[in-house]
């Protein structure tokens, strides 16, 4: 082992690490013992704040690979050569819990990806679940205060049995599709190396000639789709709340690989009216049948973050983080998370967060932002604005490929809930695209949460179960005594 020497931050050796200065040797403690000032005061910043969701997660590098080039879809760099491997930083997370809470609690699980491709970072901010609770933005931080802790009692820490998470979601209809994934066994997944992700949300890919179509992402897991019962779930967040955590680590420090698929479905935008739901609806999947899952590339998990803080706490994904060839979908949800992430990023990590190691895009970043809080660039030279003549006109505008395609809108200014809502139909299909034994174990994760919740709120919950499928209504409602 190399041979090191103890300083304080300002690289002044220290002689004693173990006692503090004092008057005799029995105190008091001076003010300038700036050594324990330095070490205490450092001690007491430690902490930043948590993620306001999915606070609780883990993280792996890893690369990511196309098959074969994608240009008839997108011009995006890093899906053309084949040979060519894209260094990915991947993040897993429950997303109701504190950053303590356990791993194995119902809960959709976070699925964010982040590869650092030649033209800047683009993140794949998804969940393991295919749908979402809602369809418009401005409903989350209701539904996230619905289903985190009570503001009077913090309770519950992370789990969903309570009323406030059942008032909100039997008002909110649109949700009951989201339901039968999240109390399918499918909301206690077995491990992170072996469930699913998904987009959630429509994005659009162009290619070089401009032509635009709409995109959704499923990433399929190597080992399969493996889940936990609802006791097995319960008894591991009492035994080892980090199960899913240790997982994936273990996994890795053993010299595994952990794979998954990358497949999309696409959908000429012409055809967007022509469905029984809205392709913009991130409350809805498109059948795969009619759209059919285009396998993309692979990515390969196996390097596990030597610093937790620094790679993983750190680390900021954003769903607005695209490159050219990849662009937004009219998806309220989405058009919402645009704002979010980097506004929270910004007051959890700071203005210049994209200067941390785990966020810093491998492409060179050159522009005319300067200073801010923590700013570890060094810039020289007279020239921070553009256009210019001082430095050459430098840095410049990039070539016209990179541009986003142009294309037209027109309607009224409205706050209006989309036409094609139809939130029931695919709910119902999912129960019954299931086997008995998934069945059962819905209806079983159904009635133990609902168990210990009011009645009022039981009977609503109720009416839109039986609107998706009568069986299902009626099943849970005899599990209830309703
Ligand atoms: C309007 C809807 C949504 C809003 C406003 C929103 C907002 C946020 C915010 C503020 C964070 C914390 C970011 C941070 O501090 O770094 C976050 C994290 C996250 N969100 Fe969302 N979210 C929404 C919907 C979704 C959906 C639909 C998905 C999945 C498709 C999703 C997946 C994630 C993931 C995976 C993380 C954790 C990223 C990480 O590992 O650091 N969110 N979200």
């Amino acid at each position: 082992m190399k041979k090191s020497k103890l300083t304080t931050d300002q690289g002044v050796p220290i002689t004693d690490n173990q006692n503090s200065l004092t008057i005799g040797n029995r105190g008091p403690v001076l003010l300038q013992d700036v050594q324990f000032i330095e070490k205490m005061a450092h001690f007491d910043r430690e902490r930043i704040p948590e993620r306001v969701v999915h606070a609780k997660g883990t993280g792996a590098h890893g690369y990511f690979q196309v098959y074969k080039s994608m240009a008839l879809y997108t011009k995006a760099k890093f899906l053309q050569d084949p040979a060519k491997k894209t260094p990915i930083f991947i993040r897993f997370s429950t997303v109701t819990g504190g950053r303590g809470s356990a791993d194995t609690v119902r809960d959709p699980r976070g699925f964010a990806v982040k590869f650092y491709t030649e033209d800047g970072n683009y993140d794949l901010v998804g969940n393991n679940l295919p749908v979402f609770f809602i369809r418009d933005a401005i409903k989350f931080p209701d539904m996230v205060h619905a289903f985190k802790g009570a503001p009077d009692s913090n309770m519950p820490s992370s789990a969903s049995s309570h009323d406030s998470f059942w008032d909100f979601i039997s008002l909110t209809p649109e949700s009951t599709h989201m339901i039968t994934w999240l109390f399918s066994d499918r909301g206690t997944p077995r491990s992170y190396r072996m469930q699913e992700g998904f987009g959630v949300n429509t994005y659009v890919w162009v290619n070089l000639r401009g032509k635009a179509i709409y995109v959704k992402y499923h990433w399929k897991p190597k080992l399969g789709v493996r889940t936990l019962d609802r006791h097995e779930a319960t008894r591991l967040a009492g035994t080892d709340p980090d199960f899913l955590t240790r997982d994936l680590h273990d996994a890795i420090a053993k010299g595994g690989k952990v794979e998954y698929e990358l497949k999309v479905q696409l959908m000429n935008i012409a055809d967007e009216l022509k469905q029984d739901f809205d392709p913009l609806d991130p409350t809805k999947t498109w059948p795969e049948n009619k759209f059919p899952l285009m396998p993309v590339g692979k990515m390969i998990l196996d390097r596990n973050p030597d610093n937790f803080f620094t790679e993983v706490e750190q680390a900021a994904f954003c769903p607005a983080s695209l490159v050219p060839g990849i662009e937004f979908s009219a998806d309220k949800l989405l058009q919402g998370r645009t704002f979010s992430y980097a506004d929270t990023q910004r007051h959890r990590l700071g203005a210049n967060y994209l200067q941390l190691t785990v966020n810093k895009p491998l492409a060179p970043v050159d522009n005319n932002q300067r200073d801010g809080a923590m700013q570890t660039r060094h810039f020289s030279g007279p020239v921070n604005y553009e256009p210019n003549t001082l430095s050459g006109g430098m840095p410049a505008e990039a070539a016209e490929e990179g541009k986003p395609h142009t294309y037209k809108l027109e309607g009224e200014v409205v706050k209006q809930k989309i036409k094609l809502t139809n939130d029931f139909a695919q709910a119902g299909e999912r129960y019954r695209t299931l086997g008995k034994n998934d069945q059962e174990h819905m209806v079983d994760n159904l009635v133990a949460d609902l168990t210990p919740i009011s009645r009022q709120i039981q009977k609503r919950v109720i009416e839109n179960l039986t609107t998706a499928d009568a069986q299902l209504g009626r099943l849970v409602a005899k599990g209830l005594k309703l």
